[in-house]
């Protein structure tokens, strides 16, 4: 069965595309098959997976739009090993240009459908907004990752995203759980940064992954090159973190199938 996430925290900069890009390219080399959806604007996750943004006829604004379907119209990342449906600032306009039609939250969610079970992770690395996007994003997943840096507001940004997640389970996703949070960019000897991670544990419990994605230059790096930090360094702390993640991922939905 194909699990849907979204990547999703409307504060930018937190290391949602670093996430989504490295955790593909990572369940990507534990044989897992995977379709990535760059939902931003900014096509981050598109030029991290290798594919130039600036020259794609189709993206996934064609597809929200419904002009052109997703089963034709994927992309490969030839490096990362993950299928993926590209964006770029064209898909800026996608905002208003939906706001008329019919269903326009769950545009992604149809869209999805007939390639879903071709998948076992589709990774949705969603905007720094709550906007249409990220509704869009919301409304097509099974659960939400998200990514946090543990700073002095980032408890304060996620009541509006647990909040926002909670609107979408009442009217539009009933079925839409915190899939967790993960910590990123995490300097253990930052003092703040452990508290701030302990309160999160507080508040979260089980719900916070053990993986803790370590500040890594080698992660800020491999965008540049246009390949996931997996094949740019395989040994480095950032690399070994998200192969970590992608096992802890795994691992939990063996149990969870178990206890089913
Ligand atoms: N663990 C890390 N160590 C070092 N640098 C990181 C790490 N994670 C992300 N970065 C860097 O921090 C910046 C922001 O990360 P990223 O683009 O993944 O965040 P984002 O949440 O997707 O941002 P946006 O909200 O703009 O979409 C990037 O320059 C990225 O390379
Ligand atoms: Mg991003």
């Amino acid at each position: 069965m194909v699990k849907i996430l979204a990547v999703a925290n409307q504060k930018g900069g937190v290391g949602k595309t670093t996430t989504t890009v490295n955790l593909a390219a990572s369940l990507a080399a534990m044989k897992q098959r995977v379709l990535l959806i760059d939902l931003d604007p900014q096509g981050n996750a598109t030029m991290g997976s290798g594919i130039d943004k600036r020259e794609l006829p189709v993206t996934v604004y064609h597809i929200l739009l419904g002009s052109k379907q997703l089963k034709e119209n994927r992309l490969r990342s030839e490096v990362g090993k993950y299928d993926i449906l590209p964006a770029n600032r064209e898909l800026a306009g996608a905002e208003v240009e939906l706001v008329d039609l019919q269903q326009r939250e769950t545009r992604l969610k149809e869209a999805l459908q007939p390639v879903a079970s071709e998948y076992d992770y589709i990774l949705i690395d969603c905007p720094p907004a709550l906007n249409l996007l990220t509704l869009n994003g919301l409304c097509a997943a099974q659960s939400v990752m998200i990514p946090m840096q543990c700073e002095y507001y980032a408890l304060e940004g996620l009541s509006d995203l647990v909040n926002t997640i909670r609107k979408v389970r009442a009217h539009l996703n009933p079925d839409l759980e915190i899939e967790g949070l993960l910590r990123t960019m995490f300097d253990p000897r930052n003092t703040l940064a452990q508290q701030v991670s302990d309160q999160l544990q507080q508040h979260f419990g089980k719900k916070v992954y053990r993986t803790v994605i370590p500040r890594n230059v080698r992660l800020a790096e491999a965008p540049s090159y246009g390949v996931p930090a997996l094949h740019h360094d395989k040994l480095s702390k950032g690399t070994q973190a998200y192969l970590a993640l992608a096992g802890e991922l795994l691992n939990n939905a063996a149990q969870s199938a178990q206890n089913r």
